[in-house]
C-alpha cells in the first residue's frame, strides 16, 4: 500500500515536501530534502538514519519547534506550520521526549510531570491526581515525591516519558528517549513503552540508532540516508502484536534487522 492510498480519516500526521536549510549562501545546510511521510492514527514508526542526518530536526518542525523552508505537516488535517508561524491548535495534541530528560531539579518527579498541565492551567488538585496516575503507568509509583537527583537515569527518563504523556497527547515524538541507558534497562524500558502507546492509542515518532529496537517496536521503519535526510526505504514490520522480548530471538526477527542494516548501509552509499 503506498503512502497516498492511505484513507484520509485515518490519517494523523501528513508530511508534504519537507525540505530544511539551515543558513544561507555558502554555509547553507541542507538537514532534510523533500520528505514525504504519512501516518495512520494509531501507528509506531521509527526513523532510522545515521547521526547528522536530521533526524532531530524532522521531529523539532513536526512539533511545532522549528520552521520548515519549504513544504507542509499536518496533524488531523490542521497544519502545524503557516508560513514561519506555528499554529498553537495543530501543536496541541503533540507531546516530545528529548534524549536527556530535562527535569528540573528543585521539582519533585510529581511537579515535574505535572508542569505541562500546570502551564495549560488546569488546577493544582487535579494536577497533581493526574501525574500521579500517570506515574503509576510509567512505573514510577512511590517516587512521585523524589527529587530528579535522587533517581536512576532509567528513572529519570520514565519520568521524561510520564511528563509527555501527561496531556493524553494524540502524537508522540521521542528522539532517541533510551540511547543513553544500559541494555537492560532500555528493554525494560521499551518493553513498556509499547504497551503505554498500544493503551493510549498515540501515533508514535521514535527516532533512533539501534536496528533492533526500531524492529521490535514499530509498525514501520523508515530508513534515512546520511544528510541531507533523504527518505530511502519503508519498511513495514509485520510481527504481531502483543510482542515480548522473545520475539528478538527468532530468526525472522533476526533477518529483519539484517535486512534493515543492509538497507541502512545501501542508503549511506
Ligand atoms: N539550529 C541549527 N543551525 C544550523 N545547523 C543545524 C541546526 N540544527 C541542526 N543543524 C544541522 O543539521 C544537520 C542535521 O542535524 P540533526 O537533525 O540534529 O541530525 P540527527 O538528529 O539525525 O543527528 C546537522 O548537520 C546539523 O549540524
Ligand atoms: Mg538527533
Amino acid at each position: 500500500m503506498s503512502d497516498l492510498s492511505v484513507e484520509a480519516e485515518a490519517v494523523e500526521v501528513s508530511i508534504r515536501g519537507l525540505t530544511k536549510i539551515f543558513g544561507e549562501g555558502e554555509g547553507a545546510v541542507t538537514a532534510i530534502s523533500d520528505a514525504d511521510l504519512i501516518l495512520q492514527r494509531g501507528e509506531f514508526l521509527s526513523l532510522l538514519g545515521p547521526s547528522g542526518c536530521g533526524k532531530t530536526t524532522l521531529l523539532r518542525i513536526v512539533a511545532g519547534l522549528e520552521f520548515p523552508t519549504e513544504g507542509s505537516v499536518d496533524v488531523r488535517g490542521k497544519s502545524v506550520w503557516n508560513r514561519h508561524k506555528r499554529s498553537k491548535a495543530a501543536t496541541k495534541p503533540i507531546s516530545m521526549m528529548f534524549q536527556e530528560a530535562r527535569l528540573f531539579p528543585w521539582f519533585t518527579v510529581a511537579q515535574n510531570v505535572a508542569l505541562p498541565l500546570r502551564v495549560a492551567g488546569m488546577p493544582k488538585a487535579q494536577r497533581i491526581e493526574r501525574a500521579h496516575e500517570i506515574c503509576e503507568t510509567v512505573g514510577l509509583a512511590g517516587f512521585e515525591n523524589h527529587r530528579p537527583a535522587q533517581l536512576s537515569g532509567g528513572m529519570r527518563q520514565r519520568a521524561s516519558l510520564a511528563r509527555a504523556l501527561v496531556t493524553d497527547p494524540q502524537v508522540l515524538l521521542l528522539d532517541e528517549p533510551f540511547g543513553a541507558l544500559d541494555a537492560m534497562t532500555r528493554d525494560a524500558l521499551n518493553m513498556e513503552l509499547m504497551q503505554v502507546c498500544a493503551r493510549a492509542d498515540v501515533t508514535t515518532i521514535l527516532v533512533t540508532h539501534s536496528i533492533a529496537e526500531a524492529a521490535f517496536l514499530s509498525d514501520r521503519v523508515v530508513v534515512l540516508a546520511p544528510r541531507p535526510a533523504r527518505i530511502t526505504g519503508v519498511e513495514a514490520i509485520p510481527f504481531p502484536r502483543p510482542r515480548s522480548l522473545d520475539l528478538q530471538r527468532q530468526t525472522e526477527f533476526q533477518d529483519m534487522v539484517a535486512h534493515l542494516r543492509t538497507a541502512l548501509v545501501g542508503g549511506a552509499e
